[in-house]
């Protein structure tokens, strides 16, 4: 299929090169700065930068939003896309209906909408992700559209999943929960180390421990350690003391430990 993409940041990246490695080709890129769509362009095997939203002479059939959550609305005011064009955003929480209606609103021409949804976390310039492992959801405004983009998913990746805007949603929030705020505290982690030289080397073996067992176990609060699963009351208060010129962190830090302690 041929395809162009509105976005060149960090999921664009290893999208638009998985759609490539299954076989489809990729038209044009746009990206509000034209240096991240020429980078982009650079991997992929000979798309062209499109410098504006004018689509209107592509042959792109599929066109992926892979822009924040927030521009959708000011970017598809902007876009002028082929007739019977296909429009799929790539977000966790926005639902198909804001899409459908925002297409509704703005595109001279009839086109259909659907949400492509990669259930992982990507960061541009790292290493290609083995896509078939990733779970994608699916949804589309219409059944034909729904078929054609499963199909899509499927020479992708091997977990291909139809979820509706509710359903993807939730999955989102559980994902922000398992990865952004871990990755969050895995942050404050190296913070700390590092402002009284220590290694943070020294945590990893730790932190691949952590990730593996909440893996294994039946639920991740089974395999629960630490102080304030304890309850080892004096050793909370010696880290509360630590931690009492830096108030954010001593927030944090209270509010977790009393969500493990009130989970027993
Ligand atoms: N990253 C992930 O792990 C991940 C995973 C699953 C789904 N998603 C979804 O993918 C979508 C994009 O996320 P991302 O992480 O790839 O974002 P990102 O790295 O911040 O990239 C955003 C792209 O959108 C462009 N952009 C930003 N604001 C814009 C605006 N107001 N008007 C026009 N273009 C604008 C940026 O252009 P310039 O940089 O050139 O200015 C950039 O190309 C989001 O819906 C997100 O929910 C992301």
């Amino acid at each position: 299929m041929k395809l162009s993409f509105i976005g060149a940041g960090n999921l664009a990246w290893h999208l638009a090169m998985a759609f490539e490695n299954a076989g489809n080709f990729i038209c044009e890129v746009y990206s509000r700065d034209e240096k991240n769509a020429r980078r982009l362009i650079s991997m992929l095997y000979d798309a062209r930068l499109n410098p504006d939203l004018n689509f209107a002479e592509s042959e792109s059939e599929l066109f992926v939003l892979a822009i924040p959550d927030d521009a959708i609305e000011e970017v598809t005011a902007q876009l002028v896309l082929p007739e019977n064009a296909l429009v799929v955003h790539t977000s966790g929480s926005k639902s198909l209906e804001s899409l459908r209606q925002l297409m509704d609103i703005y595109s001279d021409v009839p086109v259909r909408t659907g949400v492509f949804y990669p259930l992982q976390t990507f960061s541009k310039g790292i290493n290609p992700l083995p896509f078939e492992t990733i779970p994608l959801c699916i949804e589309a405004s219409d059944k034909s559209t729904e078929k054609l983009l499963i199909a899509l998913g499927q020479e992708l990746s091997q977990i291909v999943y139809l979820v509706n805007s509710h359903e993807r949603k939730v999955l989102h929030i559980a994902a922000v929960f398992a990865c952004n705020f871990t990755n969050y505290l895995f942050g404050i982690a190296k913070d700390l180390t590092d402002s009284e030289n220590l290694e943070f080397d020294l945590l990893k073996p730790l932190i691949e421990e952590t990730v593996q067992k909440a893996l294994d176990a039946r639920h991740p609060a089974e395999v629960q350690t630490g102080p304030a699963r304890r309850g080892d009351v004096t050793t909370l208060s010696l880290h509360r003391a630590y931690l009492s010129d830096k108030p954010e962190l001593l927030h944090l830090y209270r509010m977790l430990s009393e969500g493990i302690q009130t989970r027993r």
